[in-house]
């Protein structure tokens, strides 16, 4: 059954919102918080790389987050702007809504803890205070917008009648999008899928709302997470560029994205992401915040389309669908690159000395300049263009 969405009209049964959460979960890393210049820069950036809704911050956390979230409110146009707020705090709610106010499609993203651990040491509640706050928060939250997510903190730790009761008030009460965070990255997709079936098979109006997936990343499983999540009905999932976040950070968006993208077979689900801007979101933010992504990151880092080894340079050459599941362009590379070093074969070599303009050297030059570049590679760690041109120049010297 299609759901009729108050921010996005009838939705496609296939059709995944991207939520975008950098710049309110992913900013919430230490080191990691933005002005109010660099959030407007990645906004502007993230609705140009088509994510549906911009968590853009959490108003009643400080001035300089309420003024973020209401410039991006104001300028950004496209996505929905979203501003996060706790649904039991006192003025958390009228400031979010004051926030995104002048959104053309305005979000408030209420969120209360709802797990036994939770309710007991952090909010020192008893569930039944927790589950009227749930009414009156998305009652109170209905009054500013028709755009309301309602999360379950801890939700993944959540006790299953519980959590049912909860999201039922909260759909009772007007949310129209509820999300289950796997708040400290502890469920596996296992858990996350029996959630989801759960909530649709119990919850009355279930049908109506969208259902979406929040997943830390402690256990390295955020990712896997969400698609478990979206296999189990799932039609929002909530991410980060770079899966930057708290502690170990969110599903990160580009390996979700190329997921989707490179898995149609097996994942039929559509999304509005151009994926050819991956990387030039990904830069621009480690250029904000200042930490580089690890050369092994999938999509985005340095070596996700590199290549050093001897038999996949080989394959490369003769056809990259040996060693690559997607085209470097289709993320925003140029290409791949074949890097030398000591585990290289000689067909990478005579490739890389073509592209230098040593197409023509004979057969035993080749062989001389291999030799000589194994023993230097043996010794450096990376063998730059300059280097093979002083041994080659060397080798054609010396004959
Ligand atoms: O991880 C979490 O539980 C959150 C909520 C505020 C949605 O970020
Ligand atoms: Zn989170």
């Amino acid at each position: 059954m299609s759901i009729d969405h108050p921010s996005f009209g009838r939705i496609a049964d296939d059709r995944v919102i991207l939520f975008d959460t950098t710049l309110r979960d992913g900013e919430q890393s230490p080191g990691f918080s933005m002005n109010l210049t660099e959030k407007l820069r990645m906004a502007e950036a993230l609705a140009e790389l088509g994510v549906d809704v911009i968590e853009a911050g959490f108003p009643v956390a400080s001035q300089g987050d309420f003024d973020s979230v209401q410039e991006i409110a104001r300028v950004v146009r496209g996505p929905v702007i979203c501003g996060l707020a706790r649904t039991g705090g006192r003025d958390d709610i009228a400031r979010a809504a004051e926030a995104v106010r002048t959104a053309a499609r305005p979000r408030i993203h209420n969120f209360i803890s709802t797990s036994p651990l939770h309710m007991k040491y952090k909010l020192r509640m008893e569930p039944e205070t927790v589950l009227e706050l749930v009414t009156r928060g998305n009652v109170a939250a209905r009054n500013h917008t028709d755009d309301v997510e309602w999360s379950a903190e801890d939700g993944s730790r959540t006790e299953p009648d519980f959590l049912c009761r909860c999201v039922e008030a909260a759909i009772v009460a007007g949310a129209t999008t509820i999300n289950i965070p796997d708040t400290v990255g502890y469920a596996t997709p296992e858990d996350m899928a029996a959630i989801f079936t759960m909530l649709r098979e119990r919850v009355p109006g279930a049908d109506t709302v969208i259902l979406s997936a929040h997943n830390h990343n402690d256990l390295g499983l955020a990712v896997a997470n969400t698609i478990a999540s979206l296999k189990a009905g799932v039609r929002q999932i909530e991410c980060t560029i770079n899966g930057i976040g708290e502690r170990a950070g969110n599903a990160a968006l580009e390996e979700i994205v190329m997921a989707l993208r490179t898995r149609q077979d097996a994942l039929p689900y559509s999304n509005n992401i151009k994926t050819p801007n991956l990387l030039r979101v990904s830069r621009m933010l480690a250029t904000i915040t200042g930490f580089d992504v690890q050369p092994n990151k999938a999509i985005v880092g340095r070596n996700a389309f590199a290549h050093e080894s001897g038999i996949h340079q080989d394959g490369m050459l003769k056809n990259a669908a040996t060693y690559e599941i997607m085209t470097p362009e289709s993320v925003g590379w140029t290409k791949s690159s074949l890097i030398l070093g000591k585990h290289s074969g000689r067909a990478a070599f005579r490739d890389k000395l073509a592209a230098l303009g040593y197409g023509e050297l004979g057969d035993n030059q080749l062989n001389d300049a291999f030799a000589r570049f194994k023993s230097l590679a043996d010794h450096k760690k990376t063998v730059y263009d300059e280097d093979i041109v002083a041994l080659v120049d060397d080798e054609v010297r010396d004959h």
